[in-house]
This record gives C-alpha cells, structure tokens and sequence, in this order.
C-alpha cells in the first residue's frame, strides 16, 4: 500500500481522503480538529498546527510517506512543500511560490496582464490612504473591495451586495489598509459566477466539471458571505445558465495561466482552480485558487471515476494524463452548519442517523467526536451530497435526507432547487 501525506481537516480534506482510500492508498493524516471520518479512514494521524511545518515533515519522514498532498490554504502559504521536496518527498501540491496565483491576488492580476491574459479585471492595489480616498471619490462605476491576501472567502466585500454607496466601501477598504498595510479595489463584473477545478503537472492539464459555490450564508443569496454553504455540478459538465463555450473558454484561460507561470519559472503543480463571472457579454477571472475549493473539491472527488492516486503521483512526476474521467451524474451537496454560521453561530451536538437512499452521502467538517455524534463548532460541520440524472433530482435527494441528522443546524434549502434553477437559467437568457 503506498502511504501519503495529507494535510487538512475538513470536508474537502474527508473527501480527498476517501478516494485516497479508494486507491487503496494508506493515509498519514495531519488535522487540527478529530474529524472521526478522516480519523477512521486513516493509518495514523496528528492532531495539531496544521501549518506547523516543521513538525509535519517530522511526521512524514517518520512515517515514510512516499507522496504528500495538502488540503487548506493557509498551509500552502507556509514552505512545507518545498520542504518535503527537498527531504525527496514528491508533493501533488504547489511550491510556496507557485500558490501566490492565490496566495497574492496582486501576483494573479499582474500575471494576466504581463501575458496578455484574457478575463482581467481593472484593479488597483494602495498602501497610502489618499490615493486611496481619491481613486474612490473619483470612481463612475461600482467597486469591489479585496483584501490582498488569504481571507477564506470571508474578506471579500461588493458595493451593492455588502455595501451600498462608495463612503462606505472606502470605510472598510480603509479599515483593511490600516490592518494588512494595503487593500486592492478592483471593477464590480456582474453575472454568473462557477469554479473549474483542474488537475495540472505544470505543463499537462486535466480538467473537472464545472462547479457553481453558493456563498452567502442565507437562500436567496443574502446574507454574509461564508466559505460556501454548497454547491452543485451536472453530469455534462458545464451547468444548464452557462451558454455554450464557456467551458472551453475558461479552460483555455487557465491552460494559459499555467503556461505563463511554467515560462517565468514558477511552474505550478497541482490543483488550480477559477473562479469565474459569466457576464452579458464576456468571461471574467475573479479569483484564481492553487487548491481543490471547498465544498466544489467534494462535488468533483465524489463523482472521480478514475485513481486519485495515479492522478496525484501523474502531477508529482510530471506526467499527467489530460484527461480524467468522472461517473456522468449531477451533483448537489449542502453544507450542514450551526444556526447563526457566519455571524453569531451557537455549535450544539448532531446525531447523524442511516442515510436510506444509497445516491445520499455524508461528508464530515470542522467537527469532532463519532461518525454518528458529532460536536460542531462555529464552522461548516456535515456536507450532505447526493447524486442524480439531474441537479434538481439531488437537490430533492438531499432535501429528503435532511431528516436523517437531529439537532439544532441550518442548511440552504434553494442550492440546486427547481426554482433556483429555473430563475437562473431565465436570467441568463438560455433557451431549453
Ligand atoms: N468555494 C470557496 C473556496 O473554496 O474558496
């Protein structure tokens, strides 16, 4: 059995690890919290730092890891993976470097524009508060205020979604320029927003279906924004409010991202994953992610048809197969969290109950105890998905199954809903 690294917690780390599992890989886990599936699915584990570099290569040498993997963010913002390397660990995940494409939205923007990449955006970043007040004051069209570096999806506010006039959006580009020294404003793009997640060695790229994340933490896309309270993805790989091209559109864009970063020698192995607007008239890149995205990464893994395991040694070795097939089915997941997630949350137990429809699965997330009792914390807890012929077939799956978990927890009924469907493929003006 060949025993891998994996680094994370969560319900995309839950996820990563049971394909790893699939591919009768033996998992040497690394989490900050005792997530009982990733604990009974693993070989051995550490609960600790995640981002404590130095132990975790301990760890993995110790263990004789033979490929290492990495999960969340923040770590990829630390050196581990430049460090397992050199201890001659190959890693399915990119350099300290390679992840400032996420890590520094700055490096992103300016890396699209030094090589003539379609989809920028206008953006502007500032460290000193007049210019600042000034390029606000002197703005004629809405703005989008960005922290520069990781917020887990939290930092990002829009005029007319988190703000509704320019003072405002200058009190809080403001207030994050006195924290981090400096904030980025960027044009306000609307219209339909996805995720393609892509596997890549650096030079061959493999892509996933496309994902649509639901952010805001109440339906009908209100309230604060959150690390993504579910997502959906269909079984031919676009989604029905995305016109045709698309897909191959933003493929495109992001085999030239990572051509881009192989030609100034900052090659980028791993997963890369874009974050997309579809707009009236255009395709725009809003974010570029150096990881699978949370819940989207579980969508894809959980319809992976293929060995997660060849794929992961393909990107190491550098030599990926471009194409990566998954089981032609639609998916819609739903993250189970606390009442009040994203502003006042209060965590209790959950008692998860038999699933009694077999396309219905649970994935576990930032909780702690037994596969049948879980204590949450003031983040995501379960991820319910279902498979169907259609995304508001799983949509209802997940619905019917909802009954199956006991305790006091909120969950966006509207994430892959008929009508959610509908009024979004009629505002894109898509003919069915
Ligand atoms: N789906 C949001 C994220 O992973 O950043």
């Amino acid at each position: 059995m060949t025993k891998v690294l994996l680094v994370g917690g969560g319900g995309r780390e839950d996820a990563i690890c049971r394909a790893m599992v699939r591919s009768e890989a033996s998992v040497y886990a690394v989490l900050k919290n005792e997530n009982p599936s990733i604990l009974r699915l693993s070989t051995d584990h550490r609960i600790m730092d995640e981002t404590d570099h130095d132990k975790i290569l301990a760890f993995a040498r110790e263990s004789g890891v033979e490929l290492a993997f990495i999960g969340p963010d923040p770590v990829l913002n630390t050196p581990l993976v430049d460090r397992l390397w050199q201890s001659g660990i190959p890693v399915a995940s990119p350099s300290l470097s390679a992840a400032r494409i996420e890590t520094s939205k700055e490096y992103m923007r300016s890396l699209l524009a030094r090589h003539g990449i379609s989809g920028n955006i206008a953006s502007r970043t500032f460290t000193d508060p007049e210019e600042l007040s000034s390029y606000v004051r002197d703005l004629e069209h809405e703005f989008v205020v960005k922290p520069l570096g990781l917020t887990g999806g939290k930092g990002v506010r829009v005029m007319g979604d988190h703000f509704q006039n320019p003072a405002e959006g200058l009190a809080y580009a403001k207030d994050i320029l006195d924290h981090d020294g400096k904030v980025l404003i960027e044009d306000k793009v609307q219209g339909e927003e996805f995720s393609l997640q892509v596997f890549t060695d650096g030079s061959h790229v493999a892509p996933m279906p496309i994902a649509q994340d639901y952010k805001r933490a109440y339906e009908g896309d209100t309230g604060p924004n959150t690390g993504g309270m579910g997502a959906i993805t269909d079984a031919d790989l676009s989604l029905p409010f995305l016109r045709a091209g698309i897909r191959e559109n933003a493929l495109g864009i992001m085999r030239h991202i990572i051509r881009a970063m192989k030609e100034e020698g900052n090659q980028f192995r791993g997963i890369m994953y874009g974050q997309f607007m579809q707009t009236r008239s255009d395709l725009r890149v809003i974010e570029v992610n150096a990881r699978f995205a949370d819940p989207e990464g579980i969508n894809v893994l959980h319809i992976l048809y293929d060995d997660l395991l060849e794929i992961l040694f393909g990107i190491a070795e550098g030599d990926l197969r471009t194409y990566v097939n998954f089981n032609p089915l639609s998916t819609a997941l739903k993250y189970i969290v606390p009442v009040g997630y994203g502003s006042k949350p209060e965590p209790g137990m959950l008692e998860v109950g038999d699933l009694d429809y077999p396309n219905v699965s649970v994935y576990y997330a930032a909780v702690s105890g037994s596969i049948s009792s879980v204590k949450m914390t003031s983040s995501r807890s379960l991820a319910m998905i279902a498979t169907g012929q259609s995304i508001e077939e799983a949509s209802d799956a997940v619905e019917r199954s909802m009954s199956c978990i006991r305790g006091n927890f909120y969950h966006r009924r509207d994430i892959g809903s008929r009508e959610l469907m509908k009024k979004k493929i009629e505002s894109a003006g898509i003919s069915t």
